[in-house]
């Protein structure tokens, strides 16, 4: 047996592992009656798990940049998916979609937040912030935080982080220079928001400890998706060759976001991270509880200028 299917063919605690995909992790499940927000309703990831959440029964609140790229990955989702528009990266965006969230007078079951960018090549600064920090962490926490009162008895947050917290800065959260002027690069911005996503997980879930609602993040595996876009030339040819031979396809790679978003088994656990759809140890600046409180606070501070 080669290394890679045996890496493939393994499964943990759960029952499920790296090869499982979205429809296994979610079969047997009788999704009518929830509603599932997904941020990035249109593409890879967000795409797969609202197509397996839909099937399940589950009506979908698809959130995309604009109202028609919402409405055209909605329109085969049926179930009553509500198309909405969600600029992560501009506050305005974000909040309309919350008002339009609670306008709908709905319990909301999973804030399922899974949009993201990766490894923008020069630094880009918006609203005074970095942009990937910005897009998914700061447009993420103002949709979360501005939607908990709608989150539903026994709402789920579920974070999309990613392995690559790894790299973010040394120091983790770079508070001292937290748009990174003095020391950019693709990757430790991509994982210090990545990082920021998956502390955020932590602190909420500290925050709703003993109300029946959870946080969680999820690292999906690496999958070929328009997620590349921004990779260097060198970079993208890698990419999809790596992925055809090693790593997972985009039904395996949606089955942790979906397994943790829905699984009856996880309906009290919270502030962990999952990766192959069971708990793992993320870093050591991931577990840190001062720096996840720390990040909490300042992004409260930022969003209060927005
Ligand atoms: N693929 C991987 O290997 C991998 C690994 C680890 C973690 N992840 C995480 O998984 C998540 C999903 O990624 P994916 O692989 O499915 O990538 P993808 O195919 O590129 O999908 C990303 C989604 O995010 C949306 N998005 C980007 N910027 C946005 C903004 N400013 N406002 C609102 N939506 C925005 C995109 O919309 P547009 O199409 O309009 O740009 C798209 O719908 C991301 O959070 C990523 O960090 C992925």
């Amino acid at each position: 047996m080669s290394i890679v299917s045996m890496i493939k063919g393994r499964s943990g605690a759960s029952g499920f592992g790296y090869a499982s995909t979205a429809e296994e992790v979610t079969a047997g499940l009788d999704l009518h009656g929830k509603t599932i927000l997904i941020t990035g309703v249109n593409s890879g990831l967000g795409a797969e798990s609202a197509r397996v959440l839909a099937m399940r029964g589950a009506r979908v609140l698809g959130a995309a940049r604009t109202k028609d790229k919402a409405a055209e990955a909605c329109r085969a989702l049926g179930n009553d998916a509500v198309p909405l528009a969600c600029e992560l990266s501009e506050p305005a965006s974000v909040r309309a979609c919350v008002a339009e969230v609670q306008s709908l007078g709905i319990p909301v079951d999973v804030l399922l937040c899974n949009a993201g960018i990766m490894a923008l090549p020069k630094r880009e600064v918006l609203h005074g912030q970095e942009l990937q920090f910005l897009t998914n962490h700061i447009g993420h926490f103002i949709l979360v935080t501005g939607l908990l009162d709608a989150l539903a008895p026994k709402g789920r947050v579920v974070m999309l982080s990613s392995s690559a917290h790894h790299r973010a800065p040394a120091v983790g959260i770079d508070f001292d220079d937290i748009t990174l002027a003095k020391s950019y690069s693709a990757w430790s911005a991509y994982g210090q928001s990545k990082l920021a996503n998956l502390l955020f997980a932590k602190s909420l879930a500290k925050r709703l400890a003993g109300t029946g609602k959870t946080a969680n993040a999820v690292h999906p595996g690496v999958i070929a998706t328009n997620l590349a876009r921004h990779m260097s030339l060198v970079e993208r040819v890698g990419f999809p060759i790596l992925a055809a031979i090693a790593l997972k396809n985009v039904h395996e790679g949606s089955a942790t976001q979906c397994y943790v978003a829905t699984h009856p088994s996880l309906e009290s656990v919270s502030g962990e991270f999952f990766a192959d759809c069971n708990i793992q140890k993320p870093s050591r600046h991931a577990r840190n509880e001062a720096m996840a409180e720390r990040l909490y606070e300042v992004t409260e501070q930022i969003v209060a200028g927005l």
